[in-house]
């Protein structure tokens, strides 16, 4: 060593770091990477003095993994970045000598110890072998969390029963590690204006919170959060959700209100009263469409569906619902009844949406009367009310014939009655009460009536055709003479 050389050495020593640097780096000694994220790499160096020069004119980054060797080891390098085996960015200034780096789309075999090398065009050209950073690459995969708060109770565990009406908070919490060059940006699926979201960004962790008053309509919804993060070429979608039960205080549910029984008159019709009830959360279903339908001893589609009100051709019973269906009045008319119609009859209701309900707990018994419709005459005499058995009358009394035929509730219009003798001096008149109409004919009997055959005719109008059913009466008038 020549003297000279000598000296500069001892003048280094003594104001080291000040005149003479030498080659060194500041790294720490292992840094965390989120799988299928980023890795931040806070990292600093110098070189010395006599490569000044070089270092003005051009600098190139590079970073080898678990060895130094040029072949087996290069991962990066930040001019020519077509064969590096790892994306990334040296976000520092090199110029400053400032080789902070972030890795992007970090796998798991991207763990391991890194070296930095710094090069220019001229003779610098150095690899800092005696530091490395340890990556360490952990193992979940990134994925937002999302967890629920309730008014006045804090965080809720394990748990994501709410009564309704409660105010609620969904909180998202994502991973937002410092290689982030912007924090992630939340969307929710469940979004509408009344609902008001807030993102909140802090060094590790970024959250967007929803805020609510949880109903009926946020029952069974999922809630799914997703956080984008925005890496160097691509962005990345992690997402979560969360189920949330809404307990109901006045809910409404499914049920039924009908009679035990009702009785049909053969051949004629017979009436249902009926009213249902829907659970809340299918309501917007319900206003738009609705089909009712009736199954007969059973509630099986193919062999007990007897009647559906929009599509008719196949019905096994003619009827119509006569309530608004709307208001959830389901009573029914069925027309027509025959003796095998007797049974057991379940409603369901339908909509084009998820609402299609059978009310399987309740159903009606219809039972059919054995016997056909038919009026009855009686007979009346002045004075002597109704005569029993007998339709013997004497000549000049005042009488009254009586036709009366049932007038169940099921008939839209009560039955009209016609009489086969029926001049100006008999006058008629129709009397309905409630189950039962009823013609009544008044006239002074002659001999004229004699063994005359009073024919009573009611006529039913029924929903497709009119139906008559009549009963006769011989009058047998007594002569005075
Ligand atoms: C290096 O660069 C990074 C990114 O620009 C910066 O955050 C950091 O503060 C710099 N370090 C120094 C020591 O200046
Ligand atoms: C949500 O509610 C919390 C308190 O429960 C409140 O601090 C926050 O500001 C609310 N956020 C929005 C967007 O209303
Ligand atoms: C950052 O957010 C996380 C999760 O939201 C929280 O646990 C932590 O306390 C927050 N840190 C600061 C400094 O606010
Ligand atoms: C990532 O998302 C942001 C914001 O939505 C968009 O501006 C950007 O173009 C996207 N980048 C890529 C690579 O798709
Ligand atoms: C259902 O509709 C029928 C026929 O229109 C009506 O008579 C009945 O009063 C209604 N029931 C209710 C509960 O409104
Ligand atoms: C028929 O006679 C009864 C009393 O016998 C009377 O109440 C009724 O009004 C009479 N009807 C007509 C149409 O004259
Ligand atoms: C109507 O007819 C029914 C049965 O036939 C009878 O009981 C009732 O008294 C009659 N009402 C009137 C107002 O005539
Ligand atoms: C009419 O008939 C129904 C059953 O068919 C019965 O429940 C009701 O009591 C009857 N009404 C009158 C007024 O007789
Ligand atoms: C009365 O007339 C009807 C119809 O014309 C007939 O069916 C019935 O047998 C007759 N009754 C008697 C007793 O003549
Ligand atoms: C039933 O009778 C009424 C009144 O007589 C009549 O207007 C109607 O057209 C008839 N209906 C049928 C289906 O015959």
């Amino acid at each position: 060593m020549k003297s000279a050389e000598k000296l500069i050495i001892i003048v280094c020593f003594l104001f080291q770091g000040v005149l003479c640097r030498e080659f060194s780096i500041s790294l720490p000694e292992s840094v965390e990477a989120l799988r299928g994220l980023c890795v931040l790499i806070p990292c600093s160096f110098e070189i010395k003095e006599e490569f000044d020069a070089d270092f003005q004119k051009d600098r190139t980054g590079i970073w080898f993994k678990d060895g130094t060797d040029h072949n087996k080891n290069k991962v990066f390098n930040s001019k020519v970045t077509k064969e590096n085996r790892i994306e990334g960015e040296i976000i520092g200034d090199l110029h400053m000598k400032n080789c902070t780096t972030i890795f992007y789309n970090i796998r798991e075999s991207d763990s391991g110890r890194y070296y930095f090398r710094v090069e220019t065009s001229g003779r610098l050209k150095h690899t800092y072998s005696s530091s490395s950073v340890d990556i360490r690459v952990q193992d979940s995969p990134i994925s937002p969390s999302i967890t629920l708060y309730k008014e006045d109770q804090g965080k809720v565990e394990d748990q994501n029963e709410v009564v309704e009406g409660t105010s609620v908070s969904l909180i998202c919490s994502a991973p937002a590690p410092p290689c982030l060059l912007k924090p992630p940006t939340f969307t929710w699926n469940f979004l509408s204006e009344e609902r008001r979201q807030e993102q909140n960004h802090n060094t590790s962790f970024s959250s967007s919170q929803l805020n609510f008053s949880a109903t009926h309509l946020h029952h069974g919804v999922d809630f799914t959060c997703t956080a984008t993060y925005q890496l160097q070429n691509k962005n990345k979608s992690a997402q979560s959700s969360f189920t949330l039960h809404v307990l109901c205080v006045l809910c409404r549910e499914f049920s039924i209100s009908l009679p035990e029984s009702v009785e049909a008159l053969r051949g004629l019709c017979v009436l249902i009263p009926c009213s249902f009830e829907i659970e809340e959360e299918f309501d917007a279903d319900f206003q738009k469409d609705r089909t009712g339908i009736w199954f007969k001893d059973g509630t099986n589609h193919n062999n007990n569906k007897v009647f559906n009100s929009k599509e008719t051709k196949e019905n096994r019973i003619e009827g119509e619902i006569i309530g608004d269906l709307r208001m959830k009045n389901c009573t029914t008319i069925f027309y027509n009844i025959r003796e095998r119609d007797s049974g057991r009859y379940y409603f369901r209701v339908e909509t084009s949406g998820r609402l299609k309900h059978t009310y399987s707990s309740s159903s009606v018994d219809i039972r059919v009367r054995d016997s056909p419709i038919s009026p009855s005459i009686t007979l009346y005499k002045e004075d002597q009310g109704k005569v029993e058995d007998q339709n013997e009358v004497v000549e000049g009394t005042s009488v009254s014939l009586i036709c009366s035929a049932p007038a169940p509730p099921c008939l839209l219009k009560p039955p009209t009655f016609t009489w086969n003798f029926l001049s100006e001096e008999r006058r008629q008149e129709q009397n309905y009460s409630t189950n039962f109409s009823s013609s009544q004919l008044n006239f002074s009997a002659t001999h004229l009536h004699h063994g005359v055959n009073f024919t009573c005719t009611a006529t039913y109008q029924l929903q497709n055709k009119n139906k008559s059913a009549q009963s006769s009466l011989t009058l047998h008038v007594l002569c005075k003479c």
